[in-house]
C-alpha cells in the first residue's frame, strides 16, 4: 500500500531523493516544507506536520506505524539512519502546563503560552515505541532512546537513556558504531548520496 513514484512528486515535497516508501496511509500536512533523502520508510498512521517550520528527514531513515512528528511550529531534523519506533511522538511545540495560561489550540492563543524548539537526531539516533521528545531536545550521534521514555533533556552522542524522565544507562560502543557508519557512508556514496552534507549529517563527527 505504498505510493507510487509519480504520486510522491505530485504531492510537491520540497526535495525528494530515491526509494522513498510512504504508506498511503500515513497522514502528511506541509509537503512543501518536508525534505526527504533516499531509502525513507513512512509506515501507516504516521502523522507529520510541517509548515512553516520544515522538517527534514535524511535518508536510511524510518518512521514507524503510529509515531507522530508535530514539526510546523519549530521544525524536526532526523539525521541520515535514524529511526522512530511505533507510537513515538516528537512535538517540536509544547504548551506550558504549569503556569496560569489556558491550554490547547482551540484556544486564542494570546491566552496560551507555547515553548518551540528544533528537534534535532543525530544520524543513527533510535526512539523507542511509546516515547515523547520535548520540543527543542537533541539526541546526539547514534544516541538510544529506550521504550516509554519521556525526553526532556539533550541526549548526547551514543548515550543509552531510558525512564521518565530520562536516565542514563549506558553507551552505545563507539568504534563498531563508527566502523559500520564509514561502511553505509561509503556505500551511500557509490549510490551518488552524500549522506553528511544533509541536515542533522554533519552530527557524524562529534561524541
Ligand atoms: C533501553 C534498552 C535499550 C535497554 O536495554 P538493556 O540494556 O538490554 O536493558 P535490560 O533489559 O538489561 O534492563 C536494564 C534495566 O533497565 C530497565 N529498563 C530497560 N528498558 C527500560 C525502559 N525502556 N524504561 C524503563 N526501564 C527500562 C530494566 O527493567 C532493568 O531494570 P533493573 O536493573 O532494575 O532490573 C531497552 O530496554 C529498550 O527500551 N529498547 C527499545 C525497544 C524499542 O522500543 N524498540 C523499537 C522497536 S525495534
Amino acid at each position: 500500500m505504498i505510493l507510487g513514484d509519480s504520486e510522491l512528486r505530485e504531492l510537491g515535497f520540497a526535495s525528494l531523493g530515491e526509494n522513498v516508501r510512504i504508506d498511503r496511509r500515513a497522514a502528511i500536512f506541509g509537503h512543501e516544507h518536508i525534505h526527504l533523502g533516499s531509502h525513507v520508510r513512512i509506515d501507516a498512521f504516521a502523522v507529520i506536520t510541517a509548515g512553516p517550520a520544515s522538517v527534514e528527514i535524511g535518508s536510511f531513515t524510518h518512521v514507524a506505524a503510529h509515531t507522530y512528528l508535530s514539526g510546523a511550529q519549530g521544525g524536526i531534523t532526523l539525521g541520515y539512519g535514524s529511526g522512530i519506533a511505533p507510537f513515538a511522538a516528537l512535538y517540536s511545540a509544547v504548551e506550558d502546563y504549569t503556569t496560569g495560561r489556558l491550554t490547547n489550540p482551540s484556544v486564542p492563543a494570546d491566552l496560551r503560552e507555547t515553548s518551540v524548539g528544533r528537534i534535532v537526531l543525530g544520524p543513527h539516533a533510535a526512539v523507542g515505541s511509546s516515547s515523547v521528545v520535548l520540543d527543542g531536545r537533541h539526541l546526539g550521534f547514534a544516541s538510544a532512546v529506550g521504550a516509554l521514555s519521556l525526553v526532556n533533556r539533550r541526549v548526547r552522542p551514543f548515550e543509552i537513556v531510558h525512564g521518565n524522565p530520562i536516565r542514563r544507562v549506558g553507551r552505545r560502543p563507539e568504534v563498531d558504531l563508527r566502523r559500520r557508519d564509514d561502511d553505509l557512508v561509503a556505500r551511500a556514496a557509490a549510490m551518488g548520496i552524500d549522506v553528511r552534507s544533509e541536515p542533522g549529517g554533519s552530527l557524524a563527527g562529534t561524541s
